[in-house]
């Protein structure tokens, strides 16, 4: 069916070829962690996605020069984190330093682990809501790689979720990252719930 006319006059600007890519901005940031061989990071991603539900699959770009991308190809797991909004200066932290340099971010900014259930990843204690996941398949997407991961074991913090399984988002507010280092709460604005058969109509 084509798209009716519409009354608005605005126009969006066009930059063909983009003069600058973004737009992918504001979104959830989660943080990725790593280990092989004794050694361990963290870092912050804000290109990352759930894939497929069954099996459980959950997608990160990972820069091929992120010292986070060596441990995950050389151990084959990673975990992704998700930190309440009060925990944002640890997500600015771990996404402006490099373990390149020889620090040990988890020491450097206060973030208590713990092991993994199913893989050897460090599980930050600060998230309400964490995936532990085996690499399935590393696929090359110009200047990062798309790391795939099987989660294999799914940790949460009770508090943060009612019996739906929908987040406590006011009590625990998730981080959203709208680029140039700015990050918001989310989790106190308008809501609204529409009924499963809202749109039951319009298909009959
Ligand atoms: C909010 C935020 C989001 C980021 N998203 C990504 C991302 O999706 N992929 C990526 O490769 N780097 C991303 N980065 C950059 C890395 O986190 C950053 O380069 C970090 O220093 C890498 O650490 P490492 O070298 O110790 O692995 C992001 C940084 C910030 C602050």
């Amino acid at each position: 069916m084509p798209a009716s006319p519409s009354a608005n006059t605005r126009r969006l600007a066009v930059s063909a070829p983009p003069d600058r890519f973004f737009g992918y901005y504001p979104g959830t940031v989660a943080v990725i962690t790593a280990s092989s061989e004794g050694d361990r990071n963290v870092m912050s991603a804000g290109w990352h996605a759930a894939l497929s539900a069954e099996p459980p699959l959950y997608g990160v770009a990972i820069g091929r020069e992120r010292y986070t991308h060596r441990l995950v190809v050389a151990s084959g797991g990673f975990a992704v984190h998700f930190l309440p909004f009060g925990a944002a200066r640890s997500i600015a932290a771990v996404g402006s330093t490099s373990r390149r340099t020889g620090v040990d971010k988890f020491e450097r900014f206060d973030l208590a682990t713990e092991p993994g259930a199913v893989l050897d990843v460090p599980i930050l204690q600060d998230a309400y809501l964490a995936y532990e996941c085996r690499v399935q398949v590393v696929h090359e997407t110009g200047d990062h790689d798309w790391v795939v991961g099987e989660v294999v074991a799914v940790h949460h913090a009770p508090e943060a979720f009612d019996e739906r399984r929908l987040q406590h988002g006011r009590d625990v507010p998730a981080t959203v990252y709208y680029g140039r280092s700015r990050y918001e709460s989310i989790g106190s604005g308008e809501r609204i719930d529409f009924s499963p058969d809202a749109f039951r109509d319009v298909e009959r």
